[in-house]
């Protein structure tokens, strides 16, 4: 992995302010000759930067992207880039567009809960929950062809989420596309940078022992309530994983997915990223400290299967 230079790249005419979320961002179009790095030509990437109190926060959503590929979790591609303006340079995450503005249309969650509970709160989602989830999704294959088997893409957010220390899979950080072809799919899993500890300065956590750690990471929870009117009854992120594999179908899918998680391969990609030249690096001390939160969620997530 390298860090991409986006400077040239054009601005898109529509979403040049980008309304949703809380970092800058813009949509821009990659070239029509991007020869490698896996690029796709003339397509839409998010160039987002980090929140400013955590300058190298841009870096969580691609170790969440590397994590995702060992997991086999669909997750967009996301590198890291830098864009040079007067203003001089932005460092950002450039992450693909995962599906194709032009023919195809997606709707945030959130627009589905607003549909079945019209005092939906939208600021925090409070009633973001997992049984309202479950019929929204019923619905959409009725009514909209809806390909995914519901509770396998669960599964999949259940151990990724997990797996990264993910508190922020709100209503507005999933959703569905809707293909001209009148079929309809749950988007991969986006914006993943509210995770592996990113609000912690490593100089200050380096000293912590195995039990701090562990006490931090067990504070874990999952945007998701289990029902909408008991918005205080938050699902622990290693409990959503419990309660999936309840089911002897779903057991066997997410043990097969930990089991194939080869961590020492990812670990030694994370790690390449700390050899990346630039102004905003992934700096070797928070690798170590990504990693120590990797390997003990991992750990965890096991620990759940014995
Ligand atoms: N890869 C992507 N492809 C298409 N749309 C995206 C992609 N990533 C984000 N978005 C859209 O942009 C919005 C804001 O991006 P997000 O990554 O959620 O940023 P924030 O951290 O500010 O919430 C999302 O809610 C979604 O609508
Ligand atoms: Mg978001």
């Amino acid at each position: 992995m390298r860090l991409i230079d986006v400077s040239s790249w054009a601005g898109d005419d529509q979403h040049e302010i980008f309304p949703v979320g809380a970092r800058d961002k813009k949509m821009i179009w990659s070239p029509s000759e991007v020869v490698n790095d896996g690029l796709k030509c003339r397509w839409p990437y998010l160039f987002k930067e980090s929140i400013s109190r955590y300058p190298d926060q841009f870096w969580t959503e691609v170790i969440a992207y590397i994590i995702s590929k060992h997991l086999s979790v669909e997750v967009p591609l996301a590198y890291p880039a830098i864009y040079t303006d007067c203003d001089g340079q932005h460092f950002g995450s450039l992450i693909e567009w995962f599906y194709d503005e032009k023919s195809e249309n997606f709707i945030h969650a959130e627009q589905f809960f607003k549909r079945i509970n019209p005092d939906f709160d939208e600021k925090l989602g409070t009633q973001h929950n997992l049984r309202d989830l479950k019929s929204i999704c019923r619905f959409l294959k009725q009514r909209a062809n809806l390909q995914n088997d519901i509770l396998l893409w669960l599964s999949d957010i259940a151990l990724f989420d997990c797996l990264i220390g993910n508190t922020d899979r709100h209503q507005e950080n999933w959703g569905v596309i809707f293909k001209p072809d009148n079929t309809s799919f749950l988007s991969p899993l986006f914006d993943n940078g509210t995770s592996l500890g990113h609000e912690r300065f490593p100089s200050r956590v380096a000293g912590w022992d195995e039990n701090r750690l562990k006490q931090y990471i067990d504070k874990g929870q999952h945007h998701l309530r289990y029902v909408r009117d008991k918005p205080e009854l938050r699902i622990k992120l290693y409990d959503l994983i419990k309660m999936l594999a309840g089911n002897e179908k779903l057991k066997t899918y997410m043990l097969n997915k930990i089991t194939s998680f080869d961590i020492v391969a990812a670990l030694d990609e994370i790690s390449e990223l700390t050899s990346i030249e630039c102004e905003v690096p992934f700096s070797k001390e928070r690798f170590d400290w990504v990693s120590r939160i990797i390997s003990m969620r991992f750990k965890l997530i096991k620990e759940v299967f014995k």
